[in-house]
């Protein structure tokens, strides 16, 4: 178990927007940080961190939270996991209390597979640069293709013994379980219960997620063997999922988000040739075809994608097919080829940097015109190849889901194919017409769910005035002639309110004041109020009397005078916690609550810190927008909060001795309570004018 004092210096020492910025892009925007949500694929950014606050909000999913809890659903850590790692990433030192065999035992078993895994990093690595053998074939391996120390340190390559058992048995011996040793694939068990390595005799890439945790390893073989595959991968596992892994993001993640630009090659020894010749934004999807997953991870930290493609045509038109999904998420695709026979790994050996730079930067392609010249070349002077051509362009076209880019390459595509825009635009909303049909079939069954679920929502709605209580006279009539009779007409912020649910309006007047405890809470502020006082003549004079206090301790103090509580559960349980702080330290500690153990108060408290957050996410561009300061006016926006509710409570009493006053015997009784209560509301609306 980590000590609590561990846990504590976490939280004081993590940054928010230093924890998220290593997984998101973040672009400063006021005060904040914002960015496109890692959650969800999206266009416009939703994403909004807030380093004052100490908390990050995502507005399309309502997901929200602190460091840690970006780290549990982002990464999908554990709560200690993401302790650990972010103890590491600050240097702190972990505290342990004690931990059972039975804790041990328990500790989760994802958490065990990376605990083997980052072992056996450690260990595949470690023997290739202090054993005898690790030197003389792992490590002479790498220097012979040229990688440096400095790249073999920041990949952590290594060398697994040609012996059989060398390191499952070291494993064991340091007490690492040999069932995590089985689910990670390190160690492949027999129906007899022989054990050996999965990897004998290779060096080892290992693959990491974006976090920088061990996930699998890709291992090398070293002879030349026909019979055995040249490259053996970790087996799926519950912490290994090819589809979701891009080789190489770990550590090319800054560059990617900082040049905005991620350039995709084919394998492991692509990346590492490129990171060395000092091409650091350079990703591989190893092995597997491109997917979904791996596309989303890199549009976290750009929109900009380069492939680099091989010099062999033949394997030109097969990868040239996947890019279509690239397209497909949005992303703008540009395409570089390199020398015939060459791939990025060769080439890159033998180029200096800048050699290598320039190759990349004045062969890049638009990823559709190079699709067009290259298919072009194929299709030369056979009409039948080019009609099938324009077809295969124009599918890559529909793909991308901006319709004014779409135009442009239409455009384009017609000039180089020698085509008319015409016939471009007609085949292009045939497809997209289709698109829309085969759509359309997939997701009736979901529509369906989706529109059900709209239709008893409106329902609510409709129904719901009517299920008020129908019984009272015109109350609300009665009640703007009483007023009336004491000169004041309401307001049009409270007709507007009166109009909606009272539970509602409540409902609004109890989150502003939480609001006002959570973001201005420990602000000392000057206070005004109005004392009766008696003159020399004896005459009941009002009397201004300013007084120092925060804005916590002077909404505690008029909250008990008037014994409100809350109605709304959620923030009557807010409040308590508040209240107890204040009682208890002197003043509000928000990260106790953004970190709450109860998980509807940390969303709550985030989603209401975060509310201005919205507004500025929304208008971020138009830097004209003078938004006035909040704090400028803390003291009329607490008596405001504190008069308002008062009111509104007020009402509802009324409304609630309005349907006594239909009952006869009750009914003098009732007018009375009525009439002190209104009394009670036109001070209240004095007090509020004289305020003002
Ligand atoms: N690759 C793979 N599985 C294979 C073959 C290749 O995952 N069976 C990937 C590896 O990531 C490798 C990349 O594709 O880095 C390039 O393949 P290749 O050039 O065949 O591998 P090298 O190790 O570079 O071999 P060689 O020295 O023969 O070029
Ligand atoms: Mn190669």
């Amino acid at each position: 178990m980590i000590s609590r004092e561990t846990i504590d210096r976490v939280f004081e020492t993590a940054r928010v927007e230093e924890v998220i910025g290593e997984f998101v892009a973040l672009k400063k925007s006021g005060s904040s940080f914002k960015g496109l949500s890692p959650f969800v694929d999206e266009k416009t950014p939703s994403f909004m961190v807030s380093p004052v606050k100490g908390i990050w909000k995502d507005f399309s999913t309502g997901k929200g939270g602190n460091a840690i809890s970006f780290l549990m659903e982002h990464e999908h850590f554990s709560y200690p996991e993401a302790i650990r790692y972010l103890a590491d990433k600050y240097n702190i030192v972990i505290e342990e209390t004690e931990q059972t065999d039975e804790q041990k035992e328990a500790a989760d078993e994802r958490e065990s597979m990376y605990l083997v895994s980052k072992y056996a990093q450690d260990y595949f690595h470690n023997t290739m640069l202090k054993t005898q053998k690790g030197k003389a074939i792992g490590l002479s391996y790498f220097k012979e293709r040229g990688f440096s120390d400095d790249m073999i340190e920041t990949f952590k390559l290594g060398y697994c013994l040609d012996d059989w058992t060398a390191f499952t048995d070291e494993a064991l011996q340091k007490g690492y379980d040999l069932q995590y040793l089985e689910s990670t694939g390190l160690t492949i068990v027999k129906e007899g219960g022989k054990q050996f390595d999965r990897f004998k005799g290779r060096v080892m890439f290992p693959i990491h997620s974006m976090g920088g945790r061990v996930l699998g390893f890709g291992g090398r073989i070293l002879t030349n063997d026909k019979k055995a595959a040249k490259y053996l991968n970790s087996p799926e596992s519950k912490i290994y999922h090819k589809s979701s892994v891009l080789y190489g993001l770990y550590q090319s993640k800054k560059t990617i988000s900082k040049d905005d630009n991620c350039y995709l090659v084919e394998g492991y020894t692509d990346v590492i040739s490129l990171y060395q010749k000092g091409i650091t934004n350079v990703v591989a999807s190893s092995g597997t075809a491109l997917t979904p997953d791996q596309i989303r991870l890199v549009k976290r930290l750009t929109p900009n994608m380069t492939v680099l493609f091989d010099g062999d045509a033949a394997g030109l038109r097969a990868s040239v097919r996947g890019i279509d999904l690239i397209l497909e998420q949005g992303m703008n695709v540009k395409v570089v080829t390199f020398p015939d026979g060459e791939d990025p790994d060769s080439f890159a050996k033998k180029k200096n940097t800048e050699e290598l730079k320039d190759h990349l930067e004045n062969n890049q392609q638009d990823f559709i015109s190079f699709k067009v010249s290259l298919l072009l070349t194929e299709a030369q002077n056979d009409p039948i190849k080019k009609a099938g051509l324009i077809r295969d362009i124009v599918l890559s076209i529909s793909k991308i889901p901006d319709s004014i880019k779409q135009e442009v390459y239409i455009q384009e595509c017609a000039r180089m194919m020698d085509i008319s825009e015409t016939v471009l635009f007609n085949e292009l909303a045939q497809m997209l017409d289709k698109k829309a049909r085969d759509a359309d079939k997939k997701s009736v069954s979901k529509g369906e769910a989706n529109m059900r679920i709209a239709a008893s929502k409106k329902q609510a709605v409709k129904t719901a005035p009517q299920t008020a209580p129908s019984d009272m006279p015109d109350e609300e009539a009665y009640q703007a002639m009483m007023l009336a009779q004491e000169g004041i007409t309401i307001p049009q912020e409270a007709t507007a309110i009166k109009s909606g649910s009272k539970a509602n309006s409540l409902d609004l007047y109890e989150r502003e004041i939480i609001k006002i405890l959570l973001l201005y809470g420990n602000h000392t502020v000057t206070f005004i109020d109005w004392v009766e006082e008696h003159d020399k003549k004896g005459k009941v004079v009002m009397v201004k009397e300013e007084y120092e206090n925060t804005v916590a301790h002077e909404l505690y103090l008029q909250l008990q005078d008037d014994e409100i509580e809350f109605s709304n559960p959620l923030f009557q349980k807010i409040y308590k916690e508040l209240s107890h702080q204040l009682n208890q330290e002197e003043k509000l500690l928000l990260e106790r609550l953004t970190s709450h153990e109860d998980q509807q108060i940390a969303l709550e408290v985030t989603n209401i810190l975060m509310d201005d957050e919205h507004h500025v996410l929304s208008d971020w561009e138009s830097k004209e927008i003078e938004v006035t300061r909040k704090t400028d006016v803390l003291q009329k926006l607490v008596q405001d909060a504190i008069l308002n509710m008062r009111r509104v409570l007020i009402e509802q009493k009324v409304k609630e001795l309005m349907g006594e006053v239909t009952v006869e015997e009750k009914r003098v009784e009732a007018l009375q309570e009525v009439m002190s209560y209104t009394q009670l509301k036109t001070l209240l609306f004095e007090k509020l004018h004289r305020v003002l």
